[in-house]
């Protein structure tokens, strides 16, 4: 099967199928009209040799417990070194059902109750949560956006934050959602460098690792000397294979003191991953989908430049962000002079569904983000209602 422009030019129905970010949104607004482009899933068929494992599970006739465990770690290593040549062993890989779950299992590991941990905001909302419901203290480091639009780390304000004590531990997005950076070699040795010096744990979210686009490529935490003896890895083929739905992800830690520290957590919350169904999806995803993937990856870097081009042409008073990596579009509507509230109702009103920028902490008001991971012309339609209120 040919994964070019025709295949994911077709999309998927996804109505009736219990999604988030279809059926979820129909049922809170009510308006069947509503173009979804929220939640970051796409609107695209996973793979068929994820649905052909699934289809081989289904085939069994009887679904009791199930082995998990070496197979699955060796496939996502394999995928890993093979993808981003990055290298860890099974042995350094424990399964999860979800980022977030493996975000707060880390947390609680290796920050004590009232921890400052240091994020760099505007950032994926559940960062936020899963360092509160941990009764760990939120400390901020603001991205600083640069002239060309691009957002950096304020690594002397991060230093001060580590310094002082005020931050514990550093939990990162690489790449980032929703700044859609990828963060060069340069920037993550420096923030390794800030971590070893201060003697602090880094839980970095590597869940968009997939979607980066050239010229720029995703660099593993893990590649970076100096991080393997603090770092918490968290990855998953959700994103990238549009699989979430499945729940499976998984922890990768290369010091055997802090993974073990985030077992022994897992063991006391009862925290297991063995879904039949999942875990035969994920090893198909990280063995037999390269080509899907690159497809994929050619189609929305494709969606981006359509989407760039179009705002500049359209919607001349939004500032697009650049996007090294992810298929999430961080928009600056500041200049419109809508307060966030009045900015959401009038996207409402025209029928789109965004995510709005203060999801991702204060530093969001005024932007929104746009998930342009669907059929390019659903985006052309999103695009145009958009421009109707925007442009
Ligand atoms: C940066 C980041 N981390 C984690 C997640 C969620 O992952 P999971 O569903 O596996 O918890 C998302 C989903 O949008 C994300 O953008």
């Amino acid at each position: 099967m040919e994964f070019d422009q025709a295949y994911f030019d077709a999309g998927i129905s996804r109505v009736g199928t219990d999604c988030e970010k279809w059926d979820g949104m129909i049922e809170e607004t009510g308006d069947q009209d509503m173009i979804p482009m929220w939640v970051a899933d796409m609107d695209f068929p996973s793979p068929p040799a994820i649905r052909q494992a699934m289809e081989g599970v289904l085939s069994w006739g009887t679904w009791g417990y199930t082995i998990s465990g070496e197979k699955d770690a060796e496939a996502l290593c394999a995928y890993w070194a093979r993808r981003h040549g990055v290298q860890f062993e099974p042995g350094e890989v424990l399964m999860s059902p979800c980022v977030v779950t493996g975000m707060r299992v880390a947390l609680r590991a290796l920050t004590e109750e009232g921890d400052g941990v240091l994020i760099n905001p505007p950032v994926y909302g559940p960062f936020f949560q899963s360092i509160k419901v941990n009764n760990r203290r939120v400390v901020e480091s603001p991205l600083v956006r640069g002239e060309d639009g691009r957002f950096c780390m304020n690594l002397p304000e991060m230093e001060e934050k580590l310094a002082s004590g005020e931050a514990k531990a550093f939990m990162m997005c690489s790449p980032h959602n929703p700044v859609g950076r990828c963060w060069s070699e340069e920037e993550l040795a420096a923030v390794v460098n800030l971590c070893a010096k201060y003697d602090v744990p880094l839980i970095c979210d590597e869940i968009h690792a997939d979607f980066v686009f050239a010229p720029n490529r995703h660099v593993g935490i893990l590649s970076i000397p100096g991080a393997a003896e603090r770092t918490v890895m968290l990855c998953a083929a959700s994103k990238t294979f549009n699989v979430a739905g499945l729940q499976q992800s998984s922890i990768v830690c290369k010091n055997p003191a802090m993974l073990e520290a985030v077992r022994s957590e897992m063991e006391a919350a009862g925290v297991r991953s063995g879904n039949a169904f999942a875990l035969a999806a994920t090893r198909a995803a990280y063995t037999d989908c390269d080509a899907w993937l690159d497809g994929l990856k050619a189609y929305l870097a494709d969606n981006r430049d359509f989407a760039v081009k179009y705002i500049a042409e359209n919607m001349p008073r939004v500032r697009v962000t650049p996007l090294d990596a992810t298929y999430l579009m961080w928009l600056d509507c500041s200049a419109l002079g809508m307060a966030q509230g009045e900015l959401m109702e009038k996207i409402a009103a025209a029928h789109v569904k965004v995510t709005g920028g203060t999801f991702f902490g204060s530093q969001g008001e005024g932007f929104i983000r746009l998930n342009i991971g669907c059929p390019r012309a659903q985006l052309e339609r999103a695009l145009a209602q958009l421009a109707a209120v925007l442009g």
